[in-house]
């Protein structure tokens, strides 16, 4: 420890944190994905100094210049991985000798992660290093670091598109011999270049990705070249770059940003997917008299108060600071910027568990002009999908992101272009349909839409009475619900994110105008019926009432069933054809049972369905199993190709068949549009039903990872056998 640092130190009690335990040899290098929301996800990585949990930044640390011990690093921010360069200490006889002989991590003092960068950016910043392709593998390997860089061939932006071609091309010629020197313990970082040409970056992903040379590959992927873009705030091309990257990159490899710290770009970072940072902006900035914060950057200038707090700064005026001598000071704003940025992670993490983590982006895109575009531009990549690299990922957030919320929504500008929201309205559009027969028996074509204004959630309770009046005057009838998003259908009305809209009352209580109504009825096909508007009324006081809420009930699970779960409405409706419900002491349906067995629970949580076995078995109607992965399948073209269903490898069917959840690696095949956090069933090489449960991953997830949780099993079909 530095006298530097005394001051900082003395202020809080630093206990020591256990060093890392080991990950299990035959986890070594997988990855798995914990929690996921949509394309942001929290991971673990698995290396022998520990199962590294992301998002995380990993601190750059100069070994010759240590800003903040990296000790300290552990001990008091939970550092839990750094990243330092092994060209530099292969360049320095003392450093050298003493990695060699006493490896990396008792070189720096550190417990946790290495990682260590190559020398190719030492090459872009002072022309070409001196060292070869497998050495600096090798002596990444000898001195024990755990993920180790090969020596990629950097892309600057400012190149010609026939220069970028050529540094993917080379940095994938020298894959194979980098991946022969690594040896069994150490993972290996494969660079992405390409500059900002989409179609590059994606073909480096897919080569780096496919990359092999005795039965090893890469277990990381870095978005290479990119510093020069985050020097220039260029962070549509940033953002660009990582898109493209990602949609080709294998999804059991975490994806790094190469050199990107400010804490402003993480959320919207991870939101596209990105899993690893590394920065020496925390002691960069600290030696120019900047703070960082997650609004941007401050200068400590003439500051009178902090804009922004940590436990570094909290005791010291800014006056206080400025009069620091200037080294003393410089580890100080070290400390605080690395405590922001750690605090942000922490907070992004937090964020993706509460599936909250697109609201944060979006959130911090204001506070910054340039930032504000690249999310504008992300959006536009989500609304259109272009047939690029970026229209690709931005479907592969889409089919990632679980269109049903736990939680308020709340309203901005941007509320409609939000990834769940657009999933949701998609599934709708696609899928939804208008009732087949009415409560009267009859089963003509609608007559009209019957909208009820000024009602403001819970429209169980506001908008019945009014539903109910309108279809007695008409049983051809389809009841609609204005919302901020569009107008929804009655009986989807106790789905999230619609019914937790966080509105002012004006917002509720104003009727919108009929143009903006007419939009969302078209989305649905429903424009040309006549559309009469009503406001909330009683319960009537109508012998037939009770016959009139049984069918919406029935409507409700009808079409539940076909949004989310993909059931033709015919089939939904002969599942529920003799229909009957238990009610919670708030009125609210639990059970829906059909001849007297259980088939499935409305989720009172969030609106959505939760299956039983029975009504599992009776959907579970196909005899043949999805196609294996990498089968060539026809699309069957239909808008309900059915509950979604995984293939499970037979050794472990007994086991899911049991109760247990199906992890990856014992998959082999999945209907492509199974959706994370919906009902799924599982299933065996003939078709039969082996257990059922909520979808955790995607299908493309299903098929490439081979660690973790791919659907958490609500009940096994096999516990008798
Ligand atoms: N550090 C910042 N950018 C790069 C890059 O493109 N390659 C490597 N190896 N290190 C980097």
């Amino acid at each position: 420890m530095t006298a530097l640092m005394t001051p900082i130190l003395r202020s809080g009690y630093m206990p020591a944190r256990a060093d890392s335990d080991p990950c299990r040899e035959q986890d070594l290098g997988l990855f798995e994905v914990v929690v996921r929301d949509g394309a942001a996800r929290i991971g673990r990585l698995h290396t022998l100094h520990g199962s590294l949990q992301t998002p995380a930044l990993l601190p750059v640390v100069n070994p010759n210049l240590r800003t903040i011990e990296p000790r300290e690093m552990w001990d008091r921010y939970g550092v839990d991985a750094l990243i330092t360069n092994s060209y530099v200490i292969w360049k320095h006889e003392k450093l050298k000798d003493e990695a060699l002989s006493e490896g990396i991590h008792s070189l720096l003092d550190f417990p946790g992660v290495v990682m260590t960068d190559s020398g190719t950016f030492q090459s872009y910043v002072y022309g070409d290093v001196e060292v070869g392709v497998s050495e600096i593998v090798e002596f990444q390997r000898d001195i024990g670091v755990d993920i180790g860089t090969m020596l990629d061939v950097f892309g600057r932006p400012d190149m010609t598109r026939l220069e970028l071609e050529e540094c993917v091309q080379e940095t994938a010629r020298r894959a194979p011999e980098s991946l022969a020197a690594v040896g069994d313990k150490m993972l290996l970082n494969g660079p992405i270049q390409g500059g900002t040409h989409q179609d590059l970056r994606a073909e480096a992903a897919s080569l780096m990705g496919s990359a092999e040379e005795g039965g090893r590959g890469f277990s990381v992927h870095p978005l290479g070249g990119i510093v020069p873009l985050m020097e220039k705030q260029r962070y549509r091309d940033l953002f660009e770059a990582l898109m493209a990257a990602r949609s080709t990159t294998p999804s059991d490899r975490p994806i790094h940003m190469f050199g990107c710290g400010h804490p402003m770009l993480f959320p919207m970072a991870i939101a596209l997917g990105a899993d690893l940072f590394d920065s020496a902006a925390y002691a960069i900035f600290a030696r120019d008299d900047r703070l960082l914060s997650p609004e941007g950057t401050i200068k400590l200038g003439s500051l009178t108060e902090w804009p922004v707090t940590s436990s570094a700064l909290f005791g010291r005026t800014p006056g206080e600071v400025r009069e620091m001598d200037e080294e003393e000071r410089s580890v100080l704003l070290a400390h605080h910027n690395l405590e922001v940025t750690q605090t942000e992670l922490a907070k992004c993490r937090e964020a993706v568990r509460e599936g909250r983590i697109w609201q944060l982006a979006e959130r911090r895109s204001h506070v910054n002009p340039q930032l504000r575009e690249a999310f504008l531009w992300v959006l536009d990549q989500l609304e259109e999908i272009p047939d690029e690299p970026s229209g690709e990922a931005a479907l592969q957030i889409l089919a990632s992101t679980n269109p049903v919320r736990l939680g308020r929504e709340d309203i901005s500008d941007d509320v409609g272009s939000r990834p769940h929201i657009l999933h949701l309205h998609a599934l709708l559009s696609m899928r939804w349909r208008t009732p087949g027969s009415w409560w009267d028996g009859s089963d003509d074509n609608p007559e009209r839409v019957v909208l009820i204004d000024s009602a403001p959630p819970p429209w169980r309770i506001t908008a019945l009475g009014a539903a109910m009046s309108a279809l007695l005057e008409n049983p051809r009838s389809v009841v609609m619900i204005p919302t901020p998003l569009g107008p929804i259908p009655y009986t989807m009305e106790d789905v999230s994110p619609w019914c937790h809209l966080e509105c002012s009352d004006e917002i509720w209580l104003e009727p919108y105008d009929d143009e903006e109504i007419l939009e969302g009825l078209e989305e649905l096909g429903l424009q040309d019926l006549p559309l009469v508007r009503v406001t909330p009324t009683d319960i009537p006081d109508d012998e037939r009432s009770s016959e009139v809420r049984d069918w919406l009930d029935r409507c409700s699970i009808v079409d539940k069933l076909s949004v989310l779960c993909a059931i033709p409405p015919l089939e939904a409706c002969r599942l529920t054809g003799e229909m009957e419900v238990r009610r919670s002491n708030t009125d609210r349906i639990v059970n829906v049972l059909n001849d007297g067995q259980h088939i499935l629970s409305p989720r009172l949580t969030d609106g959505g369905i939760s299956l039983a076995l029975e009504g599992a078995s009776r959907l579970n109607s196909k005899t043949n199993p999805p196609a294996l992965f990498g089968e060539q399948t026809l699309d069957s073209g239909s808008d309900h190709p059915g509950v979604p269903r995984v293939r499970l490898l037979e050794d472990a069917v007994p086991f899911v068949g049991r109760g247990r959840n199906v992890m990856h690696g014992y998959i082999l095949g999945a209907d492509p549009h199974l959706i994370p956090g919906q009902p799924c069933i599982v299933v065996d090489d003939g078709g039969r039903l082996v257990a059922h449960g909520t979808a955790i991953t995607t299908p493309r997830e299903m098929s490439q990872l081979s660690k973790g949780v791919a659907v958490r099993v609500r009940e096994g079909a096999l516990r008798g056998d």
